[in-house]
């Protein structure tokens, strides 16, 4: 103990030495021999033990006062020395060292620190403690981690949208032939191009805004069914154009219940076209059907159900299907459609169960508490 309070008067001691030789600053609210504590860093000195012999104000505010302590005890709760301690290093070479750690505070919260070490050095120049600084970096690293997150995806969207766009192109090109022709049906068949690349473009828009934002449920009073008819009703002509028979079978005594009736179409029009998609990619069977249903699950909860018998998928498919950017369309998908459905049923506290299998088809339910009806 005697040599610790030593340490702590040497340190004061050179604080006010440092102060005397200038002026001290009159800055109200700060105390010059204290300038330390004003520090928004942890700041320790520990000896050649790992002992701590000093702690400034954020160190004991975010782990308590561990004057006495081993290091790695208090930042680690570990018995064991980190294996690259940068302040032992300090003490082996008298040079500054950096590390990174992860750390848990004594609120019991997980945090990443930036450390940077340095000597004290006696008269005969022997380290006698070393300082160190730690700055919590944990908002930086997850802003990283954001931004690397933001640039895959950035690429992986891109590439889906250039394809669309190159549609576009197209379908524009055979509009004009058609025109400088005088031939209307090419014109028609280029408008038809047209059009189907502005539903695939909206569509990749739509989910990427459902996927980034954090945007709060507008909810309402809405009878499922007709959530259900609406969509439905939006893939009648492309289920026709590709040969897939569409039927919806709605249980008209499913209650109105409180949604975000935008979110749950968006959800609706995920599942509908993967499951047109997953027929059309089938070349096995002749006759392709896909089925919206809006039903009971039980007593407290109801479901949509969007069911087909197309491709299927096999396990490893299945495991994955949730996760953003997982397709297996290649550029044709951009891996959002069901992580935006995965996004949408958390946020109304509801679940999803996927049947599933290669050959035979898929059926996608989500499943929802069955709320009150507001006035
Ligand atoms: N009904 C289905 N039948 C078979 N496979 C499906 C079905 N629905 C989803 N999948 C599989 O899950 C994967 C992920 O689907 P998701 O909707 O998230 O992305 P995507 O359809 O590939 O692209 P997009 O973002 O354009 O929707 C698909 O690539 C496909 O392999
Ligand atoms: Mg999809």
């Amino acid at each position: 103990m005697e040599g610790l309070t030593g340490l702590q008067r040497a340190a004061k001691t050179c604080q006010i030495q440092i102060m005397s030789d200038k002026k001290k600053p009159h800055i109200p609210g700060l105390n010059p021999d204290h300038i330390v504590d004003h520090l928004p860093s942890y700041v320790s000195i520990q000896d050649r033990s790992l002992r701590i012999l000093f702690v400034n104000a954020s160190f004991k505010r975010d782990f308590g006062d561990a004057t006495g302590r081993l290091c790695h005890t208090v930042y680690k709760g570990s018995p064991d020395i980190c294996p690259n301690c940068p302040v032992r290093k300090t003490f082996r070479d008298k040079k500054v060292h950096i590390a990174e750690e992860t750390v848990k505070l004594s609120s019991g919260k997980i945090c990443q620190i930036f450390i940077q070490t340095s000597p004290i050095l006696d008269s005969t120049g022997a380290v006698t403690a070393v300082i160190e600084m730690a700055t919590n970096i944990s908002r930086v690293k997850i802003d990283r981690k954001e931004l690397i997150t933001l640039g895959q995806s950035i690429a992986l969207l891109s590439h889906g949208i250039k394809n669309i766009l190159e549609g576009l192109q197209g379908g524009a090109y055979v509009v004009d032939q058609g025109f400088k022709d005088g031939d209307l049906e090419l014109a028609q068949k280029g408008w038809g191009i047209v059009n189907k690349n502005i539903f695939d473009i909206t569509d990749v828009v739509q989910n990427i805004l459902y996927s980034s934002k954090n945007r709060p449920l507008k909810y309402e009073s809405v009878l499922p069914g007709e959530l259900l008819e609406d969509s439905v009703q939006l893939f009648r002509e492309k289920a026709a154009a590709m040969k897939i028979k569409l039927e919806q079978q709605i249980n008209p005594t499913v209650p109105k219940v409180r949604l975000d009736a935008a979110a749950i179409r968006r959800m609706l029009h995920n599942l509908l076209w993967n499951a047109l998609e997953a027929c059309h990619n089938d070349r096995k069977k002749n006759e392709h059907t896909v089925i919206a249903k809006s039903d009971h699950f039980d007593e407290n909860h109801f479901m949509f159900e969007i069911s087909d018998n197309g491709i299927g998928m096999d396990k490893a498919t299945q495991r994955n299907v949730l996760e953003e950017f997982f397709s297996t369309k290649g550029s044709a998908g951009t891996g959002l459609g069901l992580a935006v459905v995965d996004k949408v049923v958390n946020k109304h506290g509801g679940r999803i169960e996927v049947v599933s299998e290669p050959g035979k088809g898929s059926s996608f339910k989500t499943i929802f508490n069955l709320t009150k009806p507001d006035k």
